[in-house]
């Protein structure tokens, strides 16, 4: 694994424990790098008590990133964080986010707290994403 995707992977971990998760207690950590640019951004969920509002923890990474560089940057791979049995992969909405900044390289790592378990390409977890 590439040293800067395992730098990735142990601060998504660490951001996850910021998460605020108060209704579900399901902590999500997540960190996106773009092309480009040696920053990593983090993000956790961040819960709210009208649930619908809540926000992921990729979707606050991509917010983060756009903020910070502005522009239409590339996402190069994006890091996910639970702590479950099996992988947890963004949800709809934050694949939809995602695919704003993805193209066709764009990797996704599915984690839990020992490490990355899975290592995909994110189109094939969103093969038709919507792009104007
Ligand atoms: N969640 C994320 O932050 N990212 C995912 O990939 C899956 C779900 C959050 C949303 C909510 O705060 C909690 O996990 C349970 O759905």
């Amino acid at each position: 694994m590439d040293q800067i995707v395992q730098e990735a992977y142990e601060q998504a971990k660490a951001t996850r424990e910021k998460a605020y998760a108060k209704f579900s207690n399901f902590f999500v950590g997540s960190a996106i790098k773009a092309k480009g640019n040696d920053t990593i951004y983090t993000g956790c969920n961040v819960e709210n008590s009208t649930y619908g509002l809540t926000i992921c923890a990729e979707r606050t990474s991509t917010v983060k990133m756009i903020s910070d560089m502005g522009g239409s940057p590339t996402i190069e791979f994006v890091v996910v964080v639970a702590d479950t049995e099996a992988p947890t992969p963004p949800c709809g909405l934050c694949l939809q986010t995602i695919n704003e900044f993805a193209d066709d390289n764009t990797m996704l790592y599915l984690s839990d707290l020992e490490g990355i378990k899975k290592t995909l390409k994110f189109k094939e977890a969103f093969p038709m994403g919507f792009k104007l």
